[in-house]
């Protein structure tokens, strides 16, 4: 997949983190050891290109990207953690708590997500995106990463271990775990371009669109894939359980599914005057990802 401007996303990802020696160095080298472990940086992308999509510059998107990353990665520590999906296995590396304990990797998943909001709230996003801007901002990614979010969606998924969930709650659980995050990533571009309401809408169907491609997806490499090429591993979901559209529907139909959300997310792009063959080109790769 590429992703024309992953150098420069993680150069100013990895900025965000304080820098010096602290004598609480352990939380700021768990986080550093997530945020650097790599990662598809799907979400920031998606940022930079709707920012660049309505006109406004790559800079100006930047601390925007870098906030979602950041609560995305935070997303992911606490995922693994033994009380949730219990994996040891994240980006190719041991999970965060397998290398730092589950203390610190809780500590880490919190101060990721408050440094998430420092940053978008801080001067130079204001500077860079405007004040109105970055107070959007805040709103819209506090909204999609809580409790009637990704947060709300994690606590449906754990709900839902050891049932068949049927068709509309998993469409509500992946919706809310996965979608929101990926709408919000494509929303924050819109905003750090001052975009008007009807592109912030378009970016909204678009990304809901992928993100249910993108976690379908997910559940069909859980059973299709092997550990090395997805750097986690594989068959967590039956070992914990879990209800997805895979374990509802058989990977035939999901295969399907992810096609045709990938299409209302593609026909979604038809309400920008811009070139909109990258953000068309990247979702097609999405829904064909082996990892
Ligand atoms: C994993 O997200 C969690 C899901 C929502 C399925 P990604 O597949 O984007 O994880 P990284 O960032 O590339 O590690
Ligand atoms: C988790 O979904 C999505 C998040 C909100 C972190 P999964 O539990 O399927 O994600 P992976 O497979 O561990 O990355
Ligand atoms: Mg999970
Ligand atoms: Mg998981
Ligand atoms: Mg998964």
């Amino acid at each position: 997949m590429n992703n024309p401007y992953l150098d420069t996303i993680e150069q100013a990802l990895f900025g965000c983190l304080p820098q010096g020696k602290h004598r609480e160095q352990k939380l700021l080298d768990a986080m550093r050891y997530s945020l650097e472990a790599g990662g598809k940086r799907v979400r920031p992308m998606l940022t930079v290109a709707f920012c660049a999509l309505c006109g406004g510059s790559v800079e100006a998107a930047l601390p925007f990207a870098c906030a979602v990353e950041m609560v995305h990665t935070y997303s992911l520590i606490h995922d693994d953690l033994p009380c949730m999906d219990d994996d040891d296995l994240r980006r190719g590396k041991p999970s965060n708590h397998k290398v730092f304990g589950e203390d610190t990797a809780l500590l880490a998943g919190d101060a990721l997500q408050t440094l998430a909001f420092e940053v978008l709230s801080g001067d130079e996003a204001a500077a860079l995106a405007g004040d109105s801007a970055c107070r959007r901002a805040c709103s819209t990614l506090a909204k999609y990463a809580g409790c009637v979010g990704m947060a709300g969606g994690q606590m449906i998924d754990l709900l839902s271990e050891n049932t068949q969930a049927p068709l509309e709650v998993l469409q509500e659980l992946v919706s809310k775990k996965t979608a929101c995050l990926i709408r919000a990533a494509c929303e924050l571009g819109c905003l750090a371009a001052n975009a008007d309401a009807a592109k912030l809408k378009a970016a909204a169907v678009y990304g809901e669109g992928i993100g249910m491609a993108f976690q379908i997806q997910d559940d069909i490499l859980d059973c299709t894939s092997t550990d090395e090429e997805l750097g986690k591993p594989v068959g967590s979901d039956a070992e914990n359980q879990k209800s997805t559209f895979v374990s509802l529907l058989g990977i035939e139909k999901c295969r399907a599914l992810v096609d045709s959300y990938t299409n209302q997310a593609l026909s979604a792009l038809d309400a920008f005057d811009g070139d909109t063959s990258m953000l068309k080109s990247y979702a097609l790769a999405l829904a064909q990802r082996k990892n």
